[in-house]
């Protein structure tokens, strides 16, 4: 097989920053993304309507002239969060809340600590329809990082989804074969997001033979029995998984750094990643599922009428993407060669 159309994908969790990188962010996934789930975890963080709105409107101008794509804005929970605030923001702009527990990952101390408060807010969502989309870690000091997302599943998701079976959630970006195996275990309306790096990669890729910064993200790669598991899952053609880059630009210097920041830009490669990975796993015909009609169908939207080409042609992804202002980035797979080309 030379080429690959399947209809144009979505984005359901990326991170685009704000101000100058917008001009860079916005364009890289527009390229192929028709519509985006847009984090919330600014600094200040976007928790109310306004500033969702107001985000969503710094997008647009970003936005290259004649493309059509939509950010799709979400709120960020916390504390002072209420079921007031949640039916005044939901719409078809802001189909989705994000719920960080606190110090889970990159901007999240505004978060949430003592997640049961928040119960009132969840209840409101799930009478007006508007999604819940987890990081789904604890942040306790004592637990194991890698064992974080299960901890997290035992101790608060098991019991959302239970008492709350009509609340959608989705799972973001899971990295274990207990993610999966819950989700799979779950109602209808609990689904999951898979990143790119979790199906390519696993904690050596991170670790072994010198420490790689730019494949640290949160949560942290696991050991690959793990990874087998969600390449394994998506090869199923499992319509409960769909794809979700949680694309992350953060400055070089910042990840190449004593304290690294954790994130992996992958906006440049991710939908050919995916091609990749697909294929690895003779899966090729479960793409299109995954990466176009699975999410859409979750959040109750059309699916996307348009296509996109993959034609198979090897490029290499660039070392460096420079921004305006001096900075650079080091994207996802930085100066190593893929086979699939967006045509
Ligand atoms: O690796 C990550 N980077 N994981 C997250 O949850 C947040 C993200 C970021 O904002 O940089
Ligand atoms: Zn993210």
């Amino acid at each position: 097989m030379n080429q690959i159309t399947i209809t144009a994908p979505d984005d359901w969790h990326l991170h685009f920053r704000d101000g100058e990188m917008l001009n860079e962010t916005v364009p890289a996934t527009a390229r192929c993304f028709k519509r985006a789930i847009v984090m919330p975890n600014l600094v200040p963080p976007v928790t109310t309507k306004e500033q969702a709105l107001a985000y969503r409107q710094r997008i647009l101008a970003a936005r290259p002239a004649g493309n059509d794509f939509e950010p799709l804005m979400t709120l960020y929970l916390t504390n002072d969060t209420t079921p007031e605030d949640i039916i005044a923001a939901h719409s078809s702009t802001i189909p989705a809340a994000k719920l960080y527990p606190a110090g889970a990952t990159t901007n999240s101390d505004a978060a949430v600590e003592g997640i049961e408060s928040l119960y009132p807010v969840f209840e409101a969502m799930s009478k007006v329809g508007m999604l819940l989309l987890i990081h789904g870690e604890v942040t306790q000091a004592e637990v194991d990082i890698f064992d974080r997302e299960k901890a997290f599943i035992d101790s608060h998701l098991a019991a959302i989804h239970a008492k709350f079976p009509d609340l959608k959630i989705v799972f973001e970006h899971i990295t274990t074969a207990d993610a999966v195996d819950f989700v799979l275990s779950g109602n209808a309306n609990l689904a999951a997001t898979i990143t790119p790096q979790h199906l390519l990669l696993n904690r050596n890729d991170l670790l072994a033979g010198g420490i790689r910064p730019h494949n640290y993200c949160l949560p942290v790669l696991k050991r690959s029995t793990h990874q087998q598991r969600l390449r394994e899952v998506v090869a199923s053609g499992s319509n409960k998984f769909f794809l979700g880059t949680d694309s992350a630009p953060h400055a070089k210097h910042t990840k190449e750094n004593s304290c690294g920041c954790a994130g992996c830009y992958s906006a440049w490669s991710a939908i050919e990643l995916y091609a990749q990975v697909f294929e690895d796993l003779n899966a090729i015909d479960k793409l299109e599922g995954f990466a176009s009609h699975y999410g859409a169908d979750f959040y109750k939207m059309p699916r996307n009428t348009s296509t996109i080409t993959l034609l198979r042609d090897t490029w290499t992804v660039p070392e460096n993407v420079e921004l305006a202002n001096g900075d650079s980035i080091v994207p996802f797979y930085a100066g190593q060669l893929l086979k699939w080309k967006l045509a």
